[in-house]
């Protein structure tokens, strides 16, 4: 999708303007004939404005417009930093259906919302609402659609959707990888899909393998990984584009690129969908995908451990006792709890080498933070105040919605073993989003950190709200939020 601005409507096949509910005016259309005028103005009072609602009105004669589409907007009041996103997504849906070549949209006046706010939303909520899965499709959908925003143009204008076009193709590229089946993504996968970034993109890329994992004291990531004949790999991307001595931000995000629960199987209801086991790791790769493109001026590093977790003889058991990468030791007793134990390795490692300034983790890691959050909001548990602060300001900036649960030493007691320093479990099923974190905590000393459990909101399931630029599969939750968070820093 090629991306123009003009400050007026000129020829199009598809002018877009919102209308807000119960209004009579279509934000910022201008002046037409008094015949047209009328037309439109019948059609704005039968949409009505709502949420979401679409209305097109076909033109005749020789107009060098060929149509205009309605799009409502709801009420002014019930508005929020997604509306024009998300029916944005529509728009552009609307405008493959019509099988167009190209589309414009007007974007509303201030009093809506500001510009830079209003163009970058179009934007991303155009590009993602486009973007569907069908690598595996012999059907292709169109994807050669072009979108011109009408806005008054300047400097600033052009550079938010410079930037929104980077961020939303960074969004598609984390769905695009976490939406790939378990048979065509194995962590050797993603180790390529970094490797592809970083030649693209100036970052520095390692990966480590067996028997090096090993012999470094990954104990979690190699314990997990040897059940599978697809072998286990922790990815390193970094990033350096601060001062020299400026300490780098770590991301870090578990890479499961399947979760059968290994000898603790899981259940076989929806066990497909555990292919989104991957999702925190791919967020943190389209994440520094697009630092590196928007070539910020910081330092950030992303630590992605990545292994298939499955059943069979040369798999870890529940009883085993292991070394994680922080000198600790864990005692399984499920061996479907993985995720926290790749990501121990991957955060102490990440604090060890890079003595960062914080330390935000990405994982889909509990069942039980959909049952305390439900599928739209992400948990999060922190030891830094500030540091969450801001993560809740990109929150309510980018829409991308998460909530703080506690964890204080009573959680932390709830993962004490008999025979070791740690168990994989809590206690029953108490808890169990903290408890998991908890285990996390233990893997760091204080640097300021965040985890977030993306467990219900990494891809679309049942209860997941619907939105035009979230279709079926992967949602990409996270590449957004940390964008806003690392541009704000
Ligand atoms: N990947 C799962 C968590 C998960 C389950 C995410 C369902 C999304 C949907 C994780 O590895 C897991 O299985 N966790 C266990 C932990 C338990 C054994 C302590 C869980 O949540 O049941
Ligand atoms: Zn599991
Ligand atoms: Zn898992």
């Amino acid at each position: 999708m090629r991306i123009r601005i003009e400050n007026s409507k000129k020829s199009t096949s598809l002018l877009c303007g919102f209308v807000l509910e119960n209004s009579t005016t279509v934000l910022g259309l201008g002046k037409f004939d008094a015949k047209t005028s009328s037309i439109i103005n019948q059609s704005v009072k039968d949409m009505g404005g709502k949420l979401g609602k679409l209305s097109v009105i076909p033109f005749s004669g020789k107009n060098s417009i060929q149509r205009i589409l309605l799009a409502g907007l709801g009420e002014k009041r019930n508005m929020t930093k997604d509306t024009i996103r998300a029916v944005s997504g529509k728009i552009a849906q609307k405008a493959r259906e019509l099988k167009l070549k190209e589309f414009s949209i007007i974007a509303p006046p201030s009093f809506v919302e500001d510009a830079i706010s209003s163009v970058s939303q179009i934007v991303e909520g155009s590009k993602m609402g486009l973007y569907k899965f069908d690598n595996f499709k012999s059907e292709k959908l169109e994807n050669s659609l072009d979108l011109t925003i009408i806005v008054s143009k300047s400097n600033k204008i052009s550079m938010a959707i410079k930037n929104a076009e980077i961020i939303a193709n960074g969004v598609i590229f984390t769905k695009s990888i976490a939406n790939l089946p378990p048979n065509e993504c194995t962590p050797t996968t993603l180790a390529n899909f970094a490797k592809i970034i970083s030649r693209n993109n100036k970052l520095k890329c390692k990966v480590i393998s067996e028997p090096e994992l090993k012999k470094r004291g990954f104990g979690g990531i190699s314990a997990v990984g040897q059940g599978s004949k697809n072998k286990p790999k922790l990815i390193i991307l970094e990033y350096n584009n601060g001062s020299k001595n400026e300490k780098p931000i770590v991301l870090v995000g578990k890479a499961v690129t399947f979760d059968t629960g290994g000898i603790s199987l899981k259940p076989g209801e929806k066990m497909d969908e555990m292919k989104f086991d991957k999702c925190g790791g791919c967020t943190v790769l389209g994440i520094m995908k697009v630092v590196s493109e928007l070539k910020l001026p910081i330092n950030v590093v992303g630590i992605v451990p990545s292994v298939e977790n499955m059943p069979g003889s040369e798999s870890y058991r529940p009883g085993d006792i292991i070394k994680l990468h922080s000198g600790k030791t864990a005692e399984i007793l499920n061996t479907d709890a993985e995720g926290r134990l790749i990501l121990a390795d991957a955060l102490s490692y990440g604090e060890k080498s890079y003595s960062p300034k914080a330390i935000i983790d990405f994982a889909t890691l509990t069942g039980a933070c959909i049952v305390a959050l439900g599928t739209n909001v992400a948990g999060m548990v922190s030891n830094d105040e500030k540091l969450t602060k801001m993560i809740y300001d990109s929150s309510n900036r980018t829409t991308e919605e998460i909530w703080g649960l506690p964890l204080n030493q009573d959680y932390m007691d709830m993962i004490k073993s008999e025979v070791a320093d740690m168990k994989n479990v809590g206690i029953g099923k108490a808890a169990g989003t903290i408890t998991a974190a908890a285990f996390l905590r233990n893997a760091i000393q204080n640097t300021p950190w965040i985890h977030l459990d993306i467990a219900g909101v990494a891809w679309t399931q049942t209860g997941t709200k619907e939105k035009s630029y979230n279709p079926k599969g992967a949602t990409g939750f996270g590449v957004r939020l940390i964008l806003d968070y690392l541009q704000n820093l």
